[in-house]
């Protein structure tokens, strides 16, 4: 496991981008599992940036997408495949059938699941990127006794519910949807590689769980340091209960 401290959110972003250009220009037919919330963001505009120089192009690059809420359309504003279309997608060159990600809106979850599954399956060559929940849940896989396998419809927490609809949907705990679709932790590991980012205090105890406290489901994000190439880039204030020597 390789641990990046950054000083800052935009240091941050920049080393998450310069990792992922490289793998990029390294393997043009990669596909990238990406991850939503406030903290890529500033690592899409990078890649967007990088795109625009020419560094890059996501022609050929398939991604799909950790998750998504339960019960709201792909239009929707406080979707997730809106909030890529909004952050990334809709500013590169990437082919849009090349994007996956859940469909929240479906009748028979169950098959959207399965689909899913099939999807992430077919997927080789995969670099995972991952933000972090304050309560240690990476995707949507929630703190519980047993790690998720295979996508899977969540129950969210009521911490989640609480930051998620602090930053998306006015404070309103009411409006955000108190369930979602995730891929499992099983497909998450299964990836070549994963880069997880976070920044800010309210990441801090989650991110000490994660690389100081034994492998756990009450800490989904605790499994990766079983990945055999991982890298976590935090900044000072994520960092900030690791000690010293890490
Ligand atoms: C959300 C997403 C996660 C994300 C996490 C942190 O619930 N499902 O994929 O990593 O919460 O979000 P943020 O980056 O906004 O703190």
């Amino acid at each position: 496991m390789k641990i990046i401290r950054t000083s800052n959110y935009d240091e941050m972003s920049k080393m998450a981008a310069q990792i992922l250009e490289e793998d990029i220009i390294n393997n043009p037919q990669i596909t990238l599992g990406l991850a939503t919330g406030s903290t890529p963001t500033g690592l899409y505009s990078e890649l967007i940036k990088k795109y625009n120089e020419g560094k890059i192009s996501f022609e050929k690059i398939k991604t799909v997408n950790l998750d998504e809420y339960v019960g709201i359309s792909p239009d929707n504003k406080q979707s997730y495949n809106y909030f890529m279309k909004e952050n990334l997608f809709n500013k590169i060159d990437i082919k849009e059938e090349n994007t996956y990600i859940p469909n929240g809106l479906v009748e028979n979850l169950e098959q959207e699941c399965q689909r899913y599954n099939e999807i992430i399956n077919d997927m080789p060559n995969r670099v995972q990127l991952l933000g972090i929940g304050s309560n240690g849940h990476i995707g949507f896989n929630e703190p519980a006794d047993s790690f998720q396998e295979g996508t899977n419809v969540v129950d969210l927490k009521q911490s989640t519910i609480k930051d998620n609809s602090k930053k998306y949907f006015d404070g309103d705990e009411n409006s955000i949807p108190k369930k979602a679709i995730s891929m499992g932790i099983d497909q998450i590991m299964s990836a070549d590689k994963i880069v997880l980012i976070a920044s800010g205090k309210n990441k801090s105890k989650a991110i000490y769980d994660a690389i100081c406290e034994d492998v756990s489901p009450n800490c989904p994000a605790s499994i990766i340091k079983q990945h055999p190439n991982v890298t976590i880039i935090v900044d000072e204030e994520a960092a900030q209960l690791l000690p010293k020597d890490i």
